[in-house]
Protein backbone atom coordinates (compact mmCIF):
# COMPACT_ATOMS: atom_id res chain seq x y z
CA UNK A 1 0.00 0.00 0.00
CA UNK A 2 1.26 4.05 -0.63
CA UNK A 3 0.49 4.66 2.71
CA UNK A 4 1.87 2.80 5.70
CA UNK A 5 -1.30 3.43 8.51
CA UNK A 6 0.27 2.86 12.07
CA UNK A 7 -1.50 2.78 15.77
CA UNK A 8 0.51 4.23 18.06
CA UNK A 9 -0.98 3.36 21.31
CA UNK A 10 -0.37 2.32 25.18
CA UNK A 11 -2.77 0.13 26.39
CA UNK A 12 -3.54 -1.40 29.82
CA UNK A 13 -4.12 -6.31 30.22
CA UNK A 14 -7.50 -4.49 30.03
CA UNK A 15 -7.42 -2.65 27.21
CA UNK A 16 -8.24 0.56 29.16
CA UNK A 17 -6.29 3.60 27.59
CA UNK A 18 -8.00 6.73 29.26
CA UNK A 19 -9.32 8.19 32.31
CA UNK A 20 -10.92 11.40 32.84
CA UNK A 21 -9.62 12.72 29.75
CA UNK A 22 -5.86 11.48 30.43
CA UNK A 23 -3.76 8.60 30.91
CA UNK A 24 -4.41 6.33 34.02
CA UNK A 25 -0.79 5.86 34.32
CA UNK A 26 2.61 8.11 34.07
CA UNK A 27 5.67 6.52 32.41
CA UNK A 28 8.36 8.60 31.28
CA UNK A 29 10.27 5.86 28.88
CA UNK A 30 6.77 5.79 27.20
CA UNK A 31 6.19 9.54 26.37
CA UNK A 32 10.25 9.16 25.29
CA UNK A 33 9.27 6.19 22.93
CA UNK A 34 5.85 7.49 21.57
CA UNK A 35 8.40 10.73 20.42
CA UNK A 36 11.00 8.77 19.07
CA UNK A 37 8.10 6.80 16.76
CA UNK A 38 6.35 9.78 16.17
CA UNK A 39 8.81 12.47 15.51
CA UNK A 40 9.06 13.94 11.67
CA UNK A 41 5.78 11.98 11.13
CA UNK A 42 2.23 12.83 10.31
CA UNK A 43 -0.08 12.13 13.46
CA UNK A 44 -4.19 12.23 13.41
CA UNK A 45 -5.71 12.37 16.15
CA UNK A 46 -9.55 13.18 17.83
CA UNK A 47 -9.93 16.36 19.56
CA UNK A 48 -10.48 14.95 23.08
CA UNK A 49 -6.52 14.01 22.38
CA UNK A 50 -5.62 17.24 21.52
CA UNK A 51 -7.48 18.88 24.61
CA UNK A 52 -5.80 15.79 26.98
CA UNK A 53 -2.30 17.64 25.55
CA UNK A 54 -3.43 20.71 26.31
CA UNK A 55 -5.02 22.02 23.07
CA UNK A 56 -1.34 22.12 21.94
CA UNK A 57 0.56 20.61 18.55
CA UNK A 58 2.89 18.19 18.81
CA UNK A 59 6.37 19.72 17.67
CA UNK A 60 8.01 18.44 14.79
CA UNK A 61 4.76 16.72 13.51
CA UNK A 62 2.67 17.39 11.37
CA UNK A 63 -0.48 17.42 13.64
CA UNK A 64 -4.06 16.48 12.31
CA UNK A 65 -7.35 16.74 14.22
CA UNK A 66 -10.31 15.23 13.63
CA UNK A 67 -13.74 17.11 14.59
CA UNK A 68 -17.45 17.31 13.83
CA UNK A 69 -17.73 20.03 15.56
CA UNK A 70 -14.91 22.40 15.97
CA UNK A 71 -14.41 25.47 13.18
CA UNK A 72 -11.17 26.91 14.04
CA UNK A 73 -8.21 25.11 16.05
CA UNK A 74 -4.69 25.90 17.59
CA UNK A 75 -1.95 27.52 15.13
CA UNK A 76 -0.07 24.12 14.16
CA UNK A 77 -3.02 22.57 13.48
CA UNK A 78 -4.66 21.25 10.77
CA UNK A 79 -8.80 20.14 11.08
CA UNK A 80 -10.22 17.92 9.03
CA UNK A 81 -14.11 16.98 9.40
CA UNK A 82 -13.40 13.05 8.17
CA UNK A 83 -10.88 10.57 8.37
CA UNK A 84 -11.11 9.96 4.92
CA UNK A 85 -10.30 13.85 4.30
CA UNK A 86 -7.00 13.71 6.30
CA UNK A 87 -5.99 10.21 5.04
CA UNK A 88 -6.71 12.07 1.38
CA UNK A 89 -4.45 15.35 2.55
CA UNK A 90 -1.68 12.87 3.39
CA UNK A 91 -1.59 11.08 0.33
CA UNK A 92 -1.58 14.28 -1.67
CA UNK A 93 1.39 15.49 -0.19
CA UNK A 94 3.21 12.36 -0.66
CA UNK A 95 3.69 11.11 3.29
CA UNK A 96 4.50 7.22 3.32
CA UNK A 97 3.22 6.91 7.12
CA UNK A 98 0.50 8.24 8.88
CA UNK A 99 0.40 7.62 12.76
CA UNK A 100 -3.38 7.26 14.05
CA UNK A 101 -2.78 8.25 18.32
CA UNK A 102 -6.27 7.77 19.23
CA UNK A 103 -8.48 8.30 21.02
CA UNK A 104 -10.69 4.93 20.68
CA UNK A 105 -12.88 6.19 17.68
CA UNK A 106 -9.71 6.32 15.62
CA UNK A 107 -8.25 3.60 16.58
CA UNK A 108 -11.62 1.13 15.85
CA UNK A 109 -11.79 3.76 12.90
CA UNK A 110 -8.63 2.65 11.13
CA UNK A 111 -8.29 -1.07 12.98
CA UNK A 112 -9.46 -2.93 10.28
CA UNK A 113 -6.78 -1.79 7.75
CA UNK A 114 -3.80 -0.21 9.52
CA UNK A 115 -0.33 -1.59 8.85
CA UNK A 116 1.38 -1.70 12.09
CA UNK A 117 0.16 -1.65 15.62
CA UNK A 118 3.21 0.33 18.09
CA UNK A 119 1.82 -0.65 21.40
CA UNK A 120 3.06 -0.03 24.71
CA UNK A 121 1.39 -3.07 27.19
CA UNK A 122 0.93 -1.78 30.71
CA UNK A 123 0.88 -4.10 32.94
CA UNK A 124 -2.20 -3.01 34.56
CA UNK A 125 -5.81 -3.22 34.86
CA UNK A 126 -7.01 0.23 36.00
CA UNK A 127 -10.04 1.98 35.85
CA UNK A 128 -10.52 3.78 32.69
CA UNK A 129 -13.52 5.21 30.61
CA UNK A 130 -11.56 4.88 27.22
CA UNK A 131 -10.55 1.89 25.37
CA UNK A 132 -8.48 0.21 22.89
CA UNK A 133 -10.54 -2.24 20.44
CA UNK A 134 -10.03 -5.79 20.72
CA UNK A 135 -7.25 -6.54 18.28
CA UNK A 136 -6.27 -10.24 19.16
CA UNK A 137 -8.17 -12.00 16.82
CA UNK A 138 -7.34 -10.26 13.21
CA UNK A 139 -4.29 -11.26 11.99
CA UNK A 140 -1.49 -9.94 13.53
CA UNK A 141 2.00 -10.97 14.30
CA UNK A 142 4.60 -9.87 16.70
CA UNK A 143 7.50 -8.75 14.90
CA UNK A 144 9.47 -7.02 17.69
CA UNK A 145 8.97 -7.12 21.66
CA UNK A 146 11.12 -5.41 24.38
CA UNK A 147 9.99 -5.87 28.21
CA UNK A 148 10.43 -2.89 30.75
CA UNK A 149 9.70 -2.28 34.41
CA UNK A 150 9.98 1.05 35.57
CA UNK A 151 11.59 2.40 38.96
CA UNK A 152 8.19 1.63 41.17
CA UNK A 153 8.53 -2.08 39.62
CA UNK A 154 5.84 -1.15 36.58
CA UNK A 155 5.93 -3.68 33.80
CA UNK A 156 5.31 -2.76 30.75
CA UNK A 157 6.50 -4.40 26.95
CA UNK A 158 7.07 -2.17 23.64
CA UNK A 159 5.86 -4.34 20.92
CA UNK A 160 5.37 -4.05 17.57
CA UNK A 161 3.00 -6.00 14.85
CA UNK A 162 2.22 -6.27 11.41
CA UNK A 163 -0.72 -7.27 9.80
CA UNK A 164 -0.41 -10.87 8.54
CA UNK A 165 -2.48 -10.49 5.04
CA UNK A 166 -2.46 -7.34 3.57
CA UNK A 167 -5.83 -5.11 3.98
CA UNK A 168 -5.53 -2.96 0.83
CA UNK A 169 -9.06 -3.46 -0.67
CA UNK A 170 -11.03 -2.20 2.93
CA UNK A 171 -8.57 0.49 2.56
CA UNK A 172 -9.80 1.84 -0.73
CA UNK A 173 -13.04 0.89 0.03
CA UNK A 174 -12.93 2.91 3.32
CA UNK A 175 -11.71 5.43 1.52
CA UNK A 176 -13.97 6.00 -1.22
CA UNK A 177 -17.28 5.38 1.07
CA UNK A 178 -17.03 9.57 1.56
CA UNK A 179 -16.02 12.42 -0.74
CA UNK A 180 -17.12 15.36 1.90
CA UNK A 181 -14.83 17.00 4.32
N1 LIG B 1 -3.16 5.43 26.09
C1 LIG B 1 -3.01 6.04 24.91
O1 LIG B 1 -2.14 5.70 24.10
C2 LIG B 1 -3.92 7.17 24.55
C3 LIG B 1 -3.80 7.82 23.31
C4 LIG B 1 -4.69 8.85 23.00
C5 LIG B 1 -5.65 9.24 23.92
N2 LIG B 1 -5.71 8.59 25.11
C6 LIG B 1 -6.74 8.95 26.12
O2 LIG B 1 -8.01 8.76 25.47
C7 LIG B 1 -8.91 9.78 25.91
C8 LIG B 1 -9.32 10.62 24.71
O3 LIG B 1 -9.80 9.77 23.70
P1 LIG B 1 -11.35 9.66 23.29
O4 LIG B 1 -11.52 8.34 22.68
O5 LIG B 1 -12.17 10.04 24.49
O6 LIG B 1 -11.50 10.85 22.27
P2 LIG B 1 -10.78 11.18 20.85
O7 LIG B 1 -10.88 10.02 19.96
O8 LIG B 1 -9.42 11.74 21.11
O9 LIG B 1 -11.67 12.36 20.37
C9 LIG B 1 -13.02 12.10 20.06
C10 LIG B 1 -13.49 13.22 19.18
O10 LIG B 1 -12.78 13.20 17.94
C11 LIG B 1 -13.65 13.60 16.89
N3 LIG B 1 -13.88 12.48 16.00
C12 LIG B 1 -13.74 11.15 16.26
N4 LIG B 1 -14.07 10.41 15.18
C13 LIG B 1 -14.40 11.30 14.22
C14 LIG B 1 -14.83 11.17 12.88
N5 LIG B 1 -14.99 9.95 12.31
N6 LIG B 1 -15.08 12.28 12.16
C15 LIG B 1 -14.92 13.51 12.71
N7 LIG B 1 -14.52 13.70 13.99
C16 LIG B 1 -14.28 12.61 14.73
C17 LIG B 1 -14.96 14.03 17.58
O11 LIG B 1 -14.77 15.38 17.94
P3 LIG B 1 -15.99 16.42 18.10
O12 LIG B 1 -16.72 15.99 19.34
O13 LIG B 1 -15.33 17.75 18.23
O14 LIG B 1 -16.82 16.28 16.86
C18 LIG B 1 -14.96 13.13 18.81
O15 LIG B 1 -15.79 13.60 19.85
C19 LIG B 1 -8.15 10.58 26.96
O16 LIG B 1 -8.39 9.98 28.23
C20 LIG B 1 -6.70 10.39 26.56
O17 LIG B 1 -5.80 10.58 27.61
C21 LIG B 1 -4.88 7.58 25.45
Amino acid sequence: MLLSIELVAAVADNLVIGRDGDMPWHISADLRHFKELTTGQSVLMGRRTLESMGNKPLPRRQNLLLSRTLSTVPAGVELFHSPQAAVRRVLAQGARRLMIIGGADLYREFLPFCRLLHLTLVHLSPAGDTFFPAYDALGFRCISREEHADESGLSYSFVTLEREEGAESVFWQWLNQTREG
